[in-house]
């Protein structure tokens, strides 16, 4: 008989988590070092990276933390070779950071194009560059591997600005393009990168909860078949099974963790 668990696992195996410190990256890290990954946290905060090293350190989670700017284009390349060589080879890369300049937030109309080209280069050109240097490494090293972008709903769906009234808080068109183009450009990678055994796939979740105000969550479990917001750890585990051989004939898909929000 298989043994269905073992495919879940992940001993010997190097994890990289791009925002591994974020609401959903945090869980993920955790994940992925409970399977038995030797896990690379990816973050630019240092003092919370290194409070969450020693944590799971203490957990005996081999999880390490280290300063890394997704934004940093022309830094990419060389670092994440230096990264697979040092740590690697890296067999499993998440990309979950959530770059965005400080304006973000604002009406379409509103939006100027310098701060739009900027969005568009720190989140969905990272996660495309970050991609394709990590399969390229890969491919080298002969070892396949499994890659999984953070899509969203958002990149699937337009978002019903009802829900929005009187919250206070709002969803930027920018995201709508940053996201479509990576859950694209993940099958497209999926497709070139096949034949050498790596997978790229993407996740969509729908939002998750974060102690969003009472008017917002009222609005969005009533438009959720599951009547809830996600929480991290489902996320997560959603993860475990993209990263792992439990999903081995999966690559290029979509899955959508999203309570239902897509299938109404
Ligand atoms: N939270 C949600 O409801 C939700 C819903 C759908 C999709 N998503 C997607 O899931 C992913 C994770 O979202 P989240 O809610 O965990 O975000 P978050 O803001 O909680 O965490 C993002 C992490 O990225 C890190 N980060 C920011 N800029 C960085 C940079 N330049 N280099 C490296 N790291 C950087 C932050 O320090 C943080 O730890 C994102 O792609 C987001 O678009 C989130």
């Amino acid at each position: 008989m298989k043994d269905y668990m073992k495919k879940f696992r992940l001993d010997e195996k190097v994890a990289v988590v791009t925002g591994g410190l974020g609401l959903i990256g945090r869980e993920i890290s955790i994940s992925l070092a409970q399977a038995g990954a030797k896990v690379l946290v990816l973050d630019i905060e240092i003092a919370k990276g290194e409070k969450f090293e020693k944590e799971c350190k203490k957990e005996k989670l081999d999880v390490k933390f280290f300063r890394f700017d997704v934004t940093d284009i022309k830094a990419l390349d060389n670092t994440i070779s230096q990264l697979f060589n040092v740590e690697g080879p890296i067999f499993v890369w998440v990309n979950t950071a959530y770059p965005r300049t400080k304006d973000w937030g604002l009406d379409l109309g509103k939006v100027k194009s310098e701060t739009w080209q900027n969005n568009v280069d720190m989140h969905m050109n990272s996660y495309c560059l970050m991609t394709k240097t990590i399969a390229e490494l890969m491919k080298k090293s002969k070892i396949g591997g499994s890659i999984i972008n953070f899509g969203s709903i958002y990149g699937v769906v337009a978002p019903d600005f009802e829900i929005y009234k009187g919250t206070g808080m709002n969803n930027e068109g920018t995201y709508a393009a940053i996201k479509g183009g990576i859950i694209n450009f993940s099958r497209f990678a999926a497709s070139y990168y096949g034949k050498y055994c790596i997978r790229v796939n993407c996740i969509c979740p729908g939002g998750v909860f974060d102690n969003q105000n009472e008017e917002f969550l009222k609005n969005y479990e009533m438009k959720t078949p599951l009547k809830r917001m996600a929480n991290p750890d489902e996320i997560a585990s959603a993860t475990l099974f993209l990263a792992s051989d439990a999903s081995s004939y999966m690559t290029g898909t979509t899955l959508m963790v999203d309570g239902g929000w897509t299938c109404i």
